[in-house]
């Protein structure tokens, strides 16, 4: 199945083609980006971590209705999914203030909304993946209004689902970033799920359990994702 040509090598992911033109392999490597590609660390079982963590919560949102790229599991840092064509546009959904957000506006970290923000940023790191509007996805052909309603659409329930979840085990999902593609005429959900692409913080500690933890130099990055993981129920082989 797998042909092994590598189609695409990310900063944490390789995708690989497989005999089948419509699926790929995606390949969970333990290299670990901050601040777009500046610095890249390697962290010991990051890649099966991340991989069995996405695993998981693209089976909860299948099973929540939404339609993923994810199609099964095929070793500890390896998942086969459908090849999408992927849009290069990356939803932003934030519960609470953090992150750019903070720097851009000025507002205090952990601000409450009464309503999710949902943000588009351009995903090319040369330019720091700049903040865009849904005026500029469809100007340059990114995107049409029809594929970012649905985006949103798709980014507010995935909120709802995730946010229910993560507080069932005590943490706060501040916020995550999605990245969707075209499959057959469908907008689906691609790429990946992990404390790599989202703000996770303890209810009773405060404690951040995300790549924060590697963009601030905090320690215990591996630790804190196994952790969540453990909460799930998730048992990571390695
Ligand atoms: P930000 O605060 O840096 O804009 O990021 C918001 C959330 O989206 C945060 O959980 C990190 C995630 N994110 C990525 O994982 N990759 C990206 O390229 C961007 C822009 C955000």
């Amino acid at each position: 199945m797998v042909d092994g040509t590598l189609l695409y090598q990310g900063k944490a992911k390789s995708a690989y083609l497989t005999d089948d033109p419509d699926t790929l392999v995606l390949a969970f490597r333990d290299d670990t980006s901050a601040f777009d590609g500046e610095v890249i660390e390697q962290l010991a079982h990051k890649g099966a971590v991340n991989n069995q963590f996405n695993a998981y919560i693209m089976g909860l949102l299948h099973d929540a209705g939404i339609e993923t790229h994810f199609i099964q599991r095929l070793s500890a840092t390896t998942s086969l999914v459908r090849r999408l064509e992927m849009i290069p546009v990356e939803c932003v959904v934030r519960n609470r203030a953090a992150g750019s957000l903070v720097k851009r506006l000025g507002v205090e970290l952990g601000t409450h909304f009464e309503e999710p923000l949902f943000e588009l940023f351009l995903k090319n790191d040369a330019l720091h993946d700049p903040m865009i509007t849904e005026h500029h996805a469809k100007a340059f052909g990114w995107a049409s209004s029809t594929e970012l309603h649905t985006m949103m659409d798709l980014s507010l329930r995935i909120n709802a689902i995730l946010t229910h979840r993560f507080s069932e085990i005590g943490l706060d999902l501040i916020d995550f970033k999605l990245e969707f593609g075209r499959y057959h005429g469908r907008i689906v959900l691609g790429d990946e799920f992990s404390p790599d692409g989202c703000r996770l913080w303890d209810q009773a500690t405060g404690e951040k359990m995300d790549k924060d933890r590697f963009r601030q130099r905090l320690g215990g990055v591996i630790e804190a994702y196994t952790d969540v993981a453990t909460r799930l129920g998730i048992t990571i082989e390695s």
